[in-house]
């Protein structure tokens, strides 16, 4: 048998505590020894805020506009957009997306606006993929998925893991109603398509007390039942123009009741495809007592806040960056990126705006207040 080989450097590492492998923290002199040199920052440990919660999911908006015009969304009349010249390029996006995985951001999730109406969108999902062979370990979509059937292959050959698709309610006209715009029959039949290429497909719909309510279990047997994906149901979340209202608003336990009329519901172990945001449960069908192949899950931002394990951040189509769907806050990494900022001062902007996230999102009665005083953003420019 062959003696083990010890490497001397390794021996001689001090142990802090029980940190994982790789997490080790090497004092200056060993450093050396591996010809590395400690940085001002360390960044070993990824994108830790005040409060240890490590972030390694980023949502990149690529795009403020959309073919549809989602009531819980933005306002009917659509929302003022940026000029081009003022939305990030794909060598931008780039740029900023390896620099956010060299910080530690492991999966990220492209949307707009709706991403698929961005010019050349599978170019860009390509350049984003080659970011695997920095650490990106998933690459997915959330759409509307009305343009999403032509371009299904290529989007493959991009290599996204996993598509989010909205589709809200099962009825035409009611589709009509919170889109502003015709397209029911074309979602229900993208996302067939899409179950038939992709990994991982899953269905978001907007909670709405006196909309949709009634559907919640007619969706849960498409997606879950008869596809056998995910079916999520997201509460009503205020944002700027949507005239968000807590009548509106159907909490997660109210969700969780509507569905327990027909089913029973079984609840399930985060398995890690998502980022810990959606509760998730099996469900056994009452009147047959089958199991249903798929799974629901819901995600209670408003009545049931997951903020203590939250990993996410964002950057919008105009290059700021966002560490808190529901705080105002925002940096702007654009301007010192067209300034010609090195990589190393723009990592120090992300972690200084990382620094100031809170333990937890602002109550609705603030972000109303943000939203009237004029400084707020809808859900379509922030990105879904
Ligand atoms: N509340 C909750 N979810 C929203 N979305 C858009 N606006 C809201 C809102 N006000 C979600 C939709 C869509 C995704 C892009 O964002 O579910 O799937
Ligand atoms: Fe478009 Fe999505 Fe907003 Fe609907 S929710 S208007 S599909 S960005």
């Amino acid at each position: 048998m062959l003696a083990p080989v010890l490497d001397p450097l390794r021996n001689k590492l001090p142990v802090v505590g029980a940190l994982p492998f790789g997490m080790e923290r090497m004092d200056e002199a060993t450093a050396a020894r591996y010809g590395l040199v400690p940085s001002q920052r360390a960044q070993a440990q990824g994108l830790v805020d005040r409060f240890g919660r490590a972030h390694t999911s980023l949502r990149i908006s690529v795009t403020e506009r959309c073919n549809l015009r989602c009531s819980y969304c933005m306002p009917e009349e659509g929302v003022p957009l940026h000029p081009k010249a003022e939305v990030l390029s794909f060598e931008e996006i780039e740029r900023l997306a390896a620099l956010f995985v060299r910080l530690g951001i492991t999966r990220i999730r492209l949307t707009g606006g709706e991403p698929l109406v961005r010019k050349d969108f599978p170019q860009l999902a390509l350049r984003l993929g080659a970011l695997r062979a920095q650490g990106l370990a998933r690459l997915q979509l959330t759409t509307n998925a009305l343009l999403l059937e032509d371009q299904l292959p290529l989007l493959r050959e991009a290599g996204f893991d996993g598509v989010n698709i909205s589709l809200d309610t099962l009825r035409p006209e009611r589709f009509r109603a919170i889109t502003r715009r015709d397209g029911c029959a074309e979602t229900i039949a993208a996302i067939r398509a899409a179950a038939r290429v992709f990994q991982t497909v899953k269905v978001n719909a907007v909670a709405l007390q006196g909309t949709n309510q009634d559907e919640l279990c007619d969706l849960a047997r498409l997606v879950a039942g008869e596809l056998g994906l995910e079916m999520r149901y997201i509460e009503y979340m205020p944002f700027d123009g949507n005239h968000w209202s807590d009548s509106q608003l159907l909490p997660a336990a109210a969700i969780r009741a509507e569905l327990e009329r027909e089913f029973e519901l079984l609840p399930l172990a985060d398995d890690g495809t998502g980022s810990g945001t959606a509760a998730l449960h099996g469900l056994r069908d009452r009147a047959t007592g089958a199991r249903l192949r798929g799974r629901v899950g819901i995600i209670s931002s408003m009545t049931e806040p997951f903020c203590s394990s939250c990993s996410r951040l964002r950057l919008t189509a105009d290059g700021m960056f966002r560490w808190c769907l529901l705080d105002e806050a925002e940096l702007d990494l654009k301007a010192p990126l067209r300034a010609g900022a090195s990589d190393a001062a723009l990592m120090e902007l992300i972690e200084s705006g990382l620094s100031r996230k809170r333990a937890g999102h602002a109550p609705a009665e603030e972000l109303l207040r943000a939203q009237s005083a004029g400084h707020a953003r809808s859900m379509v420019r922030i990105g879904g």
